[in-house]
């Protein structure tokens, strides 16, 4: 398609306006403009616009009717069947030595509400070492790898935003320890953002106003990406999901993914109880028997402080974003058709536009809608989905605000609480706070250690042990 049918397409379309300066732009500012339009699928903007623009003001509307709370497989602890726990165990270890496993981050997102500039998995998180998420996973990833013999894959969403700073993170540090043959990093895709009449934004007089399309988005991506095909090559059927935010995280977790393989399962989720009832998590749900999660924002406050007889809360299974993907299962996702697609969600917001003159706006108030796709919306296209619980303390901890709640310093406390838990565990003797909060600052290596178990065994081999002090760093 050449420039005058791209236009004329978009006049088609009713976004004229998109090229509404073209006449003023000079060759190198129209050519980038004109690769920005031809990445947009128009069908695709009109259709969201018809669906969730223009048909009401406050969005869509989440459909509510006939929810109940998904089952959910619990932790023994919790009265789950410890030898189902054990089987799942074994049965994911196999996975994992015979190579079926790959690592996926998510690390497209903008990080707005931390406040840090720069891509998130370059904040310093852990405790004495000040070591960064990405090092941080690198390093666990490395750990299994070790452990099960058979070094993994890691595969990174980024951003068109982020991507060019990750990668180069990355090769300024190393890898940290990682074969850089197995990490892979590829853009999700973009979407554009329009006016509340349907018409897409200019950024500038030669740029659309584009945003990442959701962690949703990391299906398409990976298909395009080509990452997919790559993981079949390699004999990867299973792709370990989490968010870039969560220092301790399991990466690849092997009772999780036991689970999700007995079972067949297309994709599977961990779950926590929630904290409390305003607790801001995705809820799992069955509806039309199908899991469901339904975000906070879209679940009645009354339906989430709704308790049991016995006054425990009904929907209690928290998503913390964790999850198993099929490899053939994202490929169905990304390819769509026959009714299978991720749905977009608005989401209404204020964007840097220009004016009619071309001068540049700050708006300070909505004027606008973004459209994101979310990954647990795969779910309910998921055979045989599993839902299993999982111990807060050894899997999720989120930095997502500067200061409060899931903050820097919740995570850095969290981490240290695992670390005193472990280390008591194996037999030292460690002073904590009421709160399990050693008094000194600690820190373990993945490479160290990375669960229960794992710590135990090396700290059981070290002789002499280390005294428990202020700047212990076990790796
Ligand atoms: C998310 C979940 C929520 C879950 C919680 C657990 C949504 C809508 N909600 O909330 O159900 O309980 O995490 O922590 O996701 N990302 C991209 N590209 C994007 C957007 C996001 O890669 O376009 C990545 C981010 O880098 C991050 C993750 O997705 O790793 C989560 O994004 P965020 O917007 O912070 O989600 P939350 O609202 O915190």
């Amino acid at each position: 398609m050449n420039n005058e049918q791209l236009i004329a397409s978009y006049r088609d379309a009713g976004q004229g306006q998109v090229f509404a300066f073209w006449d003023s732009l000079a060759p190198a500012a129209r050519n980038a403009l004109a690769v920005q339009a031809r990445e947009i699928d128009l069908a695709e903007v009109d259709r969201l616009n018809r669906t969730l623009v223009l048909k009401s003001a406050g969005g869509a509307g989440v459909d509510l009717a006939g929810l109940t709370p998904a089952p959910c497989t619990l932790l023994p602890a919790n009265g789950g069947d410890a030898a189902q726990w054990a089987k799942a165990r074994a049965a994911g270890e196999a996975a994992l030595r015979a190579g079926r496993v790959a690592a996926f981050t998510v690390a497209g997102g903008q990080g707005t509400r931390l406040g840090y500039d720069g891509p998130k998995g370059t904040f310093a998180v852990t405790p004495l070492k000040k070591k960064p998420l990405f090092q941080l996973f690198a390093e666990k990833i490395k750990a299994s790898g070790l452990r099960h013999g058979r070094p993994l894959h890691w595969f990174i969403m980024t951003s068109h935003a982020n991507h060019e700073q990750t990668e180069s993170f990355f090769t300024e540090r190393g890898f940290f320890g990682l074969d850089q043959g197995r990490v892979h990093f590829f853009r999700q895709g973009r979407m554009p953002a329009v006016d509340f009449a349907g018409k897409i934004l200019l950024e500038s007089t030669s740029s659309l106003a584009l945003s990442p399309d959701g962690h949703g988005g990391s299906l398409r991506a990976l298909h395009r990406s080509g990452a997919l095909d790559l993981m079949q090559r390699e004999g990867i059927d299973t792709i370990s999901y989490f968010q870039v935010d969560n220092p301790i995280v399991r990466c690849v977790d092997p009772a999780f993914i036991g689970f999700h393989l007995l079972a067949g399962a297309e994709m599977s989720s961990k779950m926590v109880p929630k904290a409390y009832p305003e607790e801001k998590v995705g809820h799992f749900c069955l509806q039309h028997g199908k899991v469901v999660v339904i975000e906070y924002s879209d679940m009645p406050m009354a339906m989430q402080r709704e308790t049991n007889p016995g006054g425990a809360l009904r929907y209690s299974a928290g998503s913390i974003a964790i999850h198993l993907i099929d490899r053939e299962f994202a490929r169905r996702m990304a390819a769509g058709g026959d009714g299978v697609a991720l749905p977009f969600h608005r989401a209404d917001k204020k964007i840097p536009t220009v004016d009619a003159a071309g001068r540049l706006l700050k708006p300070e108030q909505a004027n606008g809608v973004k459209f994101e796709m979310f990954v647990f919306d795969a779910l309910p296209f998921a055979r045989n989905s599993v839902v299993i619980e999982t111990a807060r303390e050894d899997d999720f901890s989120p930095v997502k605000n500067a200061e409060g709640v899931d903050s820097p310093k919740t995570a850095r406390e969290d981490q240290l609480r695992q670390f005193a838990r472990w280390l008591k565990a194996a037999g030292a003797v460690v002073p904590v706070d009421a709160t399990g909060l050693p008094h000194s600052g600690i820190e373990v290596s993945p490479l160290f250690g990375y669960d229960t178990e794992s710590f135990a065994e090396r700290w059981n081999r070290l002789a002499p042990r280390p005294a428990i002090a202020e700047g212990l760093y076990l790796e």
